[in-house]
């Protein structure tokens, strides 16, 4: 398959089968922005839930956090984010289209002038205004990363959960950036979740922890069902790295467009806390309580986005296979990520007691399972469409079922079919999907 059809037919079957689609599209569709259909919020919950799972709930070290998208202003200062966080632009003299400097050549991709302006720093934060008067006392900004509002709250986790050296906070929240050039579909917008935990560490530990960060979060991928040969680190090059950090190393995805980060680890040493510190005057240090010594923690920072690696697990799922002449599409989810755990099918939808039955399972499966009833279609259509959106199981009601109380049950990967008690059927599902 051409790398780029594999794009589109992403972007097709997530539209088709509601994972997502064009935000506003009635409207004619706002650029870069998208919404997440009834499986594309399914999909993108269970992978927040598995990340908050093995980030904060299984671990004794990192706690949870939800900060406002709307800080004080004076936050993007502190951060550098009001000076630096900037692209330089140019403008074409002959096509009046608008560039960031450093994704062109000498030559203009629209129209091919090579006559550009001089290059201007554009912030990317967007702006807003609070209250009713629009000046400058009123602007503040929709924060372009979650880390800051960790940061600043660093006395008050420190001092209600009494956490040692090394701990960590973690938060999943959106963000928001006046991106140039967004673009391949979800991967690059202006509105976007973050999952970034930021791990505070004695400086002396920071470059040991930040090599072991780095293997945990690759490691997390893979765990989750993403294909080794599709994932990879890269450090960066000195010249690369952030105001603020003094090393980064980025896990990438190999998507039908190059392999581009999922996320980024960066050591970001004492810059936080130190410049939190100095802007605000609340000072932001660590104590140590056995020999009194008062610091700045460094801080290493594994940042991710979420809808990057949600596009990055429907890439790696999208499976195509020829069955019987005809091309099967399935969605290759772990059972951590998959939306729909099983689908309630009935083989005849005219024969009410096979219809009642059906219905009678999904109501008892549904409360351990995300389960669907479907009779909308033919079988072997029913069993397509749930291939497609990666449902684990189908159970299928059938005369013989009403005989001898059994369902076939099919397997998503294999398409084996089990004749199962109805009995059984909870804890043979529960066995397969949560072992
Ligand atoms: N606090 C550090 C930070 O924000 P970043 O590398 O700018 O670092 C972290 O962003 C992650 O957020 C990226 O690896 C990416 O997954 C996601 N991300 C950043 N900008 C994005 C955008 N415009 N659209 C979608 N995801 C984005």
């Amino acid at each position: 398959m051409q790398k780029t059809d594999l794009m589109e037919k992403i972007v097709s079957l997530c539209k088709r089968r509601g994972f997502i689609f064009q935000s506003s599209e009635i409207y004619g569709g706002l650029g870069s922005a998208w919404d997440y259909g009834p499986l594309g919020v399914e999909l993108k919950r269970n992978l927040k839930n598995a990340w908050w799972k093995s980030i904060v709930h299984n671990r004794d070290d990192i706690v949870g956090l939800d900060t406002s998208i709307l800080m004080h202003p004076n936050t993007w200062k502190a951060s550098g984010h009001t000076e630096n966080f900037t692209d330089i632009l140019v403008d074409c003299r002959k096509c009046k289209k608008r560039f960031r400097q450093d994704m062109i050549g000498d030559k203009c991709p629209s129209c091919g002038a090579r006559d550009f302006t001089d290059g201007r720093a554009f912030n990317l934060m967007l702006k807003t205004y609070l209250g009713a008067v629009e000046d400058e006392s009123s602007v503040c900004y929709l924060r372009p990363e979650t880390a800051q509002g960790i940061f600043v709250n660093f006395n008050n986790v420190l001092d209600t959960t009494r956490k040692k050296l090394p701990f960590g906070i973690a938060q999943i929240g959106k963000s928001f950036r006046n991106e140039i050039t967004p673009g391949n579909f979800t991967f690059r917008t202006r509105e976007f979740e973050q999952m970034e935990i930021e791990y505070f560490v004695r400086p002396d530990e920071a470059a040991n922890i930040h090599e072991r960060w780095v293997q945990d979060r690759f490691e997390w991928y893979l765990g989750l069902g993403i294909k080794k040969e599709n994932l990879q680190l890269r450090k960066h090059a000195d010249d690369e790295l952030a105001h603020y950090a003094a090393a980064c190393t980025d896990v990438e995805y190999k998507f039908p467009f190059g392999w581009s980060e999922l996320e980024g680890i960066a050591n970001r040493a004492d810059f936080d806390l130190k410049q939190h510190s100095k802007v605000s005057g609340t000072e932001l240090q660590y104590t140590d309580n056995l020999t009194n010594e008062k610091f700045f923690p460094y801080i290493i920072e594994p940042s991710g986005g979420v809808d990057r690696a949600t596009l990055a697990f429907l890439v790696d799922a999208y499976h195509e296979e020829e069955v019987k002449g005809e091309t099967r599409v399935v969605l290759k989810f772990s059972k951590e990520l998959a939306p729909v755990h099983v689908a309630v099918l009935p083989l005849l939808k005219k024969n009410a007691d096979i219809v009642e039955l059906a219905k009678r399972i999904k109501q008892d499966l549904h409360r351990d399972f995300v389960c669907v009833y479907d009779d909308t279609a033919s079988i072997g259509k029913l069993y397509r469409r749930q291939d497609e959106v990666g449902t684990f199981y189908c159970v299928t009601v059938d005369v013989q079922s009403l005989e001898d109380k059994q369902v076939t049950v099919r397997d998503r990967d294999t398409m084996q079919q089990e004749r199962i008690p109805v009995d059984n059927l909870k804890k043979y599902l529960s066995e397969q999907i949560f072992n």
